[in-house]
């Protein structure tokens, strides 16, 4: 199946994602939809979510992946993070995010309690981040990870691959 080009980083992100078949996945800040056809491409019999804020992106998103659209495996929604309902959603086994800003230029303690409520007990949060070349990373993760620790998450950063700074990956599991 022709798909659409693939930058490196998206790649990687998803790779990290680590889809199983019946996830129920929450995809925060979406854009286009690259990464979502990639997980779709994966995922057998579960669902993706994906919500960005810019209905543009939504449309895009829509079309690259309306053939999963169709198929009921993917849904993609106009809305800000810190508009979703927990209680009109459901939980996730896996939410992600890639470069995707307000987790570290606000305090986004509302934001980031959201996401856990979005979480099922043992489910993995990942936000992901293409860094600057040279880019010191450490500052990154003095802003994220206490904004975790906050709610109760406890992440761990890793870059991937490990020899070349494509992702900067903060993940975390919830208890
Ligand atoms: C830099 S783009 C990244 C798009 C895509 N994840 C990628 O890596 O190619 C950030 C996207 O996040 C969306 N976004 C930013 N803040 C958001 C928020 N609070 N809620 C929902 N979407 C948001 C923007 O509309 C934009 O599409």
């Amino acid at each position: 199946v022709s798909g659409p080009h693939i930058p490196t980083r998206l790649a990687v992100a998803v790779d990290l994602v680590d889809v199983r078949p019946g996830q129920r996945i929450l995809e925060i800040g979406g854009g286009r939809g690259v990464a979502a056809w990639l997980v779709c491409s994966a995922l057998e019999g579960g669902r993706l979510i994906g919500i960005d804020r810019s209905p543009r992106a939504v449309g895009a998103a829509t079309r690259l992946n309306q053939v999963y659209v169709d198929k009921g495996l993917a849904e993609f929604r106009e809305a800000a993070l810190e508009q979703l309902d927990p209680d009109e959603l459901g939980t996730f086994d896996t939410i992600f995010a890639i470069n995707v800003n307000v987790f570290w230029t606000r305090p986004a303690a509302h934001e980031i309690g959201l996401v856990v409520r979005l979480l099922r007990p043992g489910g993995r949060l990942l936000l992901m981040y293409s860094p600057p070349a040279g880019s010191d990373h450490t500052r990154l993760a003095a802003r994220i990870s206490p904004r975790l620790e906050d709610a109760g998450l406890r992440s761990t950063m890793r870059v991937e691959p490990a020899d070349a700074d494509v992702v900067l990956c903060f993940e975390a599991t919830r208890s």
